[in-house]
């Protein structure tokens, strides 16, 4: 299995599931997973018996927007990565349930009335409107501190000790300053500006892109990929994590509010620097296109266990909301 001669995990099993190797399946794929993360992104929760007033409205604050809807392509990423390399999905479930915890956390931060100051969200109220900004700050906080506690605290035991603490480096560093965070600073900064075209692709790589890479790099971690393989699904990450971003841009142009269960036309509003503001909707497209194409290249050498990631991949650009 492995390129590199490394031994492969014995422990788990190679789940090959035939069924996903057919399109139509992928909905049945999505819906299955997306089941599994939503009980354990619900069971995993702090829930002390009668908490303080205020203690339970915060607790309520970070429900309201993990359960608000959400398609969970981040922590389905992890759970097809980890499988791809024939790992077991349970392994992932937790870091897969953190993952979106830390994204649920940064859409209450992007949705605050001092960065995209946005009303709807998954169909909702967003956090600040329902809880007010101190409330929807420290739900986003709570939700981050809280990945970290079950990255840290809440892996299955039998991850070895230095598998975890990749793992929490990975996710780390691609929320952080060098990642997410640093391109949403990079992003707010270029409202209303003109930038060139290398510095849109770097926001959008770290704002959207490195933790869509992180997601997929826990899950081969998990998984036990060779060196080789985390290559290969880094650069898959990168491509189908840039591509996301690109058609989050395109779906404001084309979308609405009732179908996206967000804003749309938001991006223009704001003066955001985006793709089809530079390129236009139909070269945009095709550049979501060919980003795809280039991940599914990056998996020419996985097996038939890949075949939710190739599917995933084009769901990425399919999708509608
Ligand atoms: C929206 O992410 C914000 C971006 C980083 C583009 P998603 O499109 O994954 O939002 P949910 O989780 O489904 O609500
Ligand atoms: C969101 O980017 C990126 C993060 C939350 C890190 P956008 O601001 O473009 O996403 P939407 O359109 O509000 O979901
Ligand atoms: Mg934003
Ligand atoms: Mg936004």
């Amino acid at each position: 299995m492995t390129r590199t001669g490394k031994t492969p995990k014995k422990a788990l099993p190679a789940p090959v599931n035939p069924e996903i190797n057919n399109l139509i399946n992928l909905q049945i794929y999505l819906k299955d997973k997306r089941g599994l993360v939503e009980q354990a992104m619900a069971d995993l929760m702090p829930g002390p018996v009668n908490p303080p007033a205020e203690l339970a409205r915060h607790l309520e604050a970070m429900r309201h927007s993990l359960f608000a809807g959400g398609k969970r392509v981040r922590p389905i990423l992890c759970l097809a990565a980890c499988e791809a390399v024939g790992g077991a999905v349970s392994q992932a479930l937790p870091a897969a349930v953190a993952l979106e915890y830390i994204h649920t956390y940064s859409l209450i931060h992007d949705d605050l009335p001092a960065m995209d100051d946005d009303e709807l969200r998954r169909g909702q109220p967003t956090n600040h409107i329902l809880y007010g900004e101190a409330g929807a700050i420290l739900a986003g906080d709570g939700l981050l501190t809280l990945a970290f506690e079950l990255l840290s605290g809440g892996l299955p035991a039998d991850i070895e000790p230095g598998a975890r603490l990749r793992i929490i480096n990975i996710i780390a560093r691609a929320a952080g300053s060098l990642g997410m965070v640093g391109g949403q600073a990079m992003d707010i900064g270029a409202e209303g500006r003109e930038i060139d075209i290398e510095t849109l692709r770097e926001i959008h790589s770290r704002k959207t892109g490195a933790l869509i890479t992180a997601a997929v790099q826990a899950g081969a971690v998990i998984g036990g990929a060779s060196l080789d393989q985390f290559a290969a699904l880094t650069t898959y990450g990168e491509k189908i994590g840039l591509a996301f971003q690109i058609v989050d841009d395109l779906l404001n142009v084309e979308g609405n509010a009732e179908q996206l269960g967000k804003a749309a036309g938001s991006d223009a509003d704001r003066c955001k620097a985006t793709y089809p503001a530079v390129y236009g909707v139909e070269r945009t497209r095709q550049l979501a296109e060919e980003t795809v194409a280039g991940a599914l290249k990056a998996l020419a050498d996985f097996d038939e266990n890949s075949a939710p990631l190739r599917h995933l991949a084009s769901y990425i650009i399919s999708r509608n909301k």
